[in-house]
């Protein structure tokens, strides 16, 4: 806990505790998808990663606040509904307030609108904290740099740290123990007739939480020890991919690194297995696709759920064969 009112105060710096300058924010956050997946921490406090990552963000997926300080005690709402106090989503939150402010100094209301399944491997907890942070930089009326907000929405949940802008982004891993070089930042590169397809295959919650499965995975997966070599190789192919905006290379690396981290949780013990059986049937099918000359790609996060990757170009093709996919244009 020291360590991360630490970060925080390193951020905020005269800002730290100081009394709130607003009384409401408002703020939208979009969720991302790591097309080079972060997996395994070097401090589980901080969430600093062992790798660095990269990810694209999804312009009309995510979480929007709104925030009205209050005097009593926090309440938190998600979609309309007031959860449970007592609950760990709520709890999460609080803990996470606590950091930036003195006991009894002030409380919020906080309404959270999220138009993707909550812990269903779809980065809602990475648009809930990034919003949740610009939401208090409004509060404080800190006026923070990016690297500050991504430091921030990093202490809430890792992948937060890359869901402040839209685009790539690329989280870099940092080496310093107090986290100051671990943050995200844009990349420059945009992809116009680059498509996004979501397969949700189960909306229900995930099995166990990307914190606990990086842990196991680290600690009983003979594989770990490869898997900083395979991030490494497949930043530095993603940049030439976007660079050059070569789709095959590009679909290539980010497929054969979500399978790589998934085949290094299944080599831990007991194995963790994200898959459900239409996970496998689905990803078969997709393959068959590319087989039959459809350039399309696969990744997939902390649960059952596919997102595909293709150009403008095969999207009727697709839509034809995954109908029930949700279709997003990823840049404007
Ligand atoms: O930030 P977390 O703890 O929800 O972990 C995210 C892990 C993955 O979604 C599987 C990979 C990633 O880089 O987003």
């Amino acid at each position: 806990m020291q360590l991360r009112q630490e970060a925080v105060r390193a951020v905020l710096g005269a800002h730290y505790h100081a009394p709130l300058r607003n009384n409401q924010a408002h703020a939208f956050a979009p969720t991302n998808i790591a097309v080079c997946k972060y997996w395994g921490k070097r401090d589980s406090d901080l969430h600093l990663p062992l790798t660095s990552s990269l990810s694209v963000s999804v312009p009309t997926k995510g979480a929007e606040v709104s925030m009205q300080i209050t005097e009593q005690q926090d309440s938190v709402y998600l979609n309309g509904q007031r959860l449970d106090p007592a609950s760990d989503f709520v709890q999460r939150i609080v803990n996470f307030l606590d950091l930036f402010r003195l006991p009894h100094a002030w409380y919020v209301r906080l309404e959270i609108k999220m138009n993707i399944p909550v812990a269903a491997g779809l980065a809602s907890s990475a648009c809930g904290f990034a919003a949740l942070v610009c939401g208090l930089n409004q509060l404080g009326g800190w006026n923070l740099t990016d690297t500050g907000l991504s430091i921030l929405a990093r202490l809430g949940s890792g992948s937060a740290a890359r869901s402040l802008w839209l685009g790539f982004v690329e989280w870099h891993a940092g080496r310093r123990i107090d986290g100051s070089d671990s943050y995200a930042e844009p990349l420059p590169y945009r992809w116009e007739q680059l498509y996004l397809g979501i397969l949700e295959l189960s909306s229900t919650h995930k099995p166990l939480s990307s914190r606990v499965a990086m842990e196991h995975t680290i600690k009983t997966s003979k594989l770990y020890a490869n898997w900083p070599l395979q991030v490494k190789h497949d930043l530095a192919l993603l940049h030439t991919a976007l660079a050059q905006g070569d789709f095959a290379l590009f679909g290539q690396v980010l497929e054969c690194n979500a399978l790589t981290m998934h085949a290094t949780m299944l080599s831990s013990w007991p194995p963790i297995c994200y898959f459900l059986p239409e996970t496998i049937s689905m990803l078969h099918k997709i393959w068959e696709l590319r087989h039959n000359g459809i350039p399309v790609y696969v990744t997939q996060d902390a649960g059952p759920n596919l997102k595909l990757f293709f150009l403008d170009d095969s999207k009727a093709k697709i839509v034809t064969a995954f109908p029930q996919l949700e279709l997003i244009k990823l840049f404007n």
